[in-house]
């Protein structure tokens, strides 16, 4: 397991740019607000509104939120581990609204809230990290009231591109076996990053008992110049804090050797070359 990224903190202020330029950094800052936007706009904001957002992290869509609802609503910005609601509650010290807040540190699967005490509820790239999705969605109609709402985005990371779509074949003399291994990394029951799409979240939300369930999915799509450079970031840059990294993730499947020799073949074939590749994420919005 990768211990190279300890706590959320660190990885949402630095592992996850570790291997963009200045301009691909200021475009995630772009889209991370258009994203806030977009889960806030669908999420129907009203006077009286009292909101949680699961996972707050630094407390991208918390603080969205509290602009939206300053004196007619309230904010509550929770999440699972203590140093991201210590450094949302640093921010909003450093901003003088700490009082106006609630900061509270639960986990998305068991909140310990009451039944129907929650009026809104949204998130952004937190069910991609929680195995037992299912109960999440179960935990979050139990303590939204009846005419709650729901709304969230997820990236849908087992349908990415995957590297073998932009492999050249003939280079790799074990390519079907590099496509297999992919196909189980992507395909894997335990890993909570690839064992749903948009079908098992509409189910799960559908089973859960929530209504009027709207998926909108949107495929981001990036063009860019590779260089050999870039690919050690990729593959041992982890996903999140203590979970394995690509090339962890291929050592499950394959020897020492013949993972460092497809990404030495992989680095040849890619130098030089613009790829596109494809990330489709979900805006998903319901109701109890
Ligand atoms: C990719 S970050 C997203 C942070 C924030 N929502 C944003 O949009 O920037 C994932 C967040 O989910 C939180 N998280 C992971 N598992 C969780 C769980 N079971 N319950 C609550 N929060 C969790 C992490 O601590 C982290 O802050």
């Amino acid at each position: 397991m990768s211990e190279i990224v300890k706590t959320w903190t660190e990885w949402l202020k630095n592992s996850r740019f570790s291997y963009m330029s200045e301009e691909q950094k200021q475009q995630t800052f772009l889209w991370l607000s258009q994203v806030r936007d977009k889960v806030l706009d669908r999420a129907n904001l009203k006077q009286g509104d009292i909101l949680i957002d699961i996972g707050t992290g630094n407390g991208l869509l918390s603080f969205g939120a509290y602009e939206r609802l300053k004196g007619i609503g309230k904010v509550i910005a929770s999440d699972a581990f203590i140093d991201c609601v210590e450094e949302c509650y640093k921010i909003a010290k450093e901003c003088g609204i700490e009082k106006e807040m609630d900061f509270i540190q639960t986990d998305a699967t068991d909140t310990k809230l009451p039944d129907n005490s929650i009026d809104v509820v949204v998130m952004r790239s937190v069910m991609v990290h929680i195995l037992d999705k299912s109960k999440a969605i179960n935990e979050f109609f139990r303590i939204l009231n009846q005419g709650g709402r729901i709304s969230i985005f997820e990236p849908i990371i087992s349908k990415n591109t995957k590297y073998y779509e932009l492999m050249t074949p003939e280079k790799y003399p074990n390519y079907q076996i590099l496509k297999e291994a992919e196909d189980k990394m992507t395909s894997d029951e335990n890993d909570p990053l690839m064992n749903f799409d948009e079908d098992s979240l509409k189910k799960d939300f559908e089973n859960a008992g929530f209504k009027n369930i709207d998926i909108d999915i949107v495929v981001q799509s990036s063009t860019y110049p590779v260089s050999k450079e870039m690919l050690d970031p990729w593959f041992n840059t982890p996903p999140s804090p203590r979970r394995p990294t690509v090339k962890e993730k291929y050592l499950q499947h394959l020897s020492e050797n013949e993972v460092n020799e497809f990404i030495e073949r992989l680095k040849q074939d890619l130098d030089g070359k613009t790829i596109t590749v494809n990330s489709p994420t979900a805006y998903i919005y319901a109701e109890k």
